[in-house]
């Protein structure tokens, strides 16, 4: 059987993050510049988006850039952006046709302006598509994200004040630039790196965590649905016992 097969169809998450890290290192070990494990990584990500709508994962959230990457050579940095203008250029048909729904998160001002009108093209084009929403977190930190979200709410009420005290951390999430997606249920981290690296502090809260040692360029269908398989593996406490949430079952 398959670790397809082996899937618990009713126990799908609806919502997976992924880390996806280890281009470099991938390139270092044949030799290659770190632009081609990009190039590489590129495929895996359409790869795996292409999974995750297979078993009716609703959203799938990508670290393609951090806000910490802008500080890697200036050389690696336009290559990046010039990968991403290609990838949208080269995938936005086949995108729109699989009726996948693009989405940003990230402090998309900082894009080169070319880079910036791509991404917002693509993402008008396939608005109205209602499959798999891929998310993809450009130029994006978790702090600087949850410090926007208080500045907004702040600037909001300046002038109208309310009671602080019946903010909720659901009225909070509104103000993040995942307002209208729900928190991952998994995180997976590629390449052995065992942290978050500033993605979705807020959002991962109770998320399962997932590390594989296998690099990004490598991650295939089958990494994706092994990681899957153990998440359901996993029981879900919230806080409570065992027992209450056996005979919650
Ligand atoms: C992840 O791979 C891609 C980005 C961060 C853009 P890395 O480029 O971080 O690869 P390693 O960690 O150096 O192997
Ligand atoms: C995290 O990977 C960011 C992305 C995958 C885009 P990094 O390779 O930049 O993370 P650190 O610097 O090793 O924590
Ligand atoms: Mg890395």
């Amino acid at each position: 059987m398959s670790i397809k097969e082996k899937l618990d169809t009713t126990k799908i998450p609806q919502h997976v993050a992924v880390i996806m890290d280890g281009n470099g290192r991938w390139a270092a070990q044949r030799g290659k510049d770190r632009l081609e494990g990009h190039n590489q990584g590129a495929k895996a990500a359409r790869t795996t988006v292409e999974a995750a709508a297979e078993i009716g994962v609703k959203y799938v959230t990508l670290y393609a850039f951090s806000m910490e990457n802008w500080n890697r050579p200036k050389e690696e940095v336009a290559g990046l952006m010039a990968l991403l203008l290609s990838s949208i250029a080269s995938q936005l048909d086949d995108l729109i046709k699989n009726n996948i729904r693009l989405k940003i998160i990230g402090d998309t001002s900082l894009l080169p302006p070319e880079v910036l009108s791509q991404v917002n093209n693509a993402v008008a084009k396939s608005q109205q598509n209602n499959g798999l929403t891929a998310v993809i977190a450009l130029s994006y930190g978790s702090r600087n994200e949850i410090l926007n979200a208080a500045k907004k709410l702040l600037q909001k009420y300046q002038n109208n004040p309310f009671d602080i005290d019946s903010l909720t951390e659901e009225d909070f999430s509104k103000y993040l630039y995942t307002y209208d997606i729900p928190d991952p249920e998994l995180l997976i981290r590629t390449s052995g790196e065992l942290r978050i690296s500033n993605f979705l502090l807020w959002q991962i809260s109770y998320s399962e965590l997932y590390f594989t040692d296998t690099l990004w360029p490598d991650f295939s269908k089958e990494d994706f649905f092994e990681a899957i398989y153990q998440y359901q593996q996993r029981e879900r406490r919230f806080g409570k016992t065992s027992q209450q949430i056996a005979t919650l079952k």
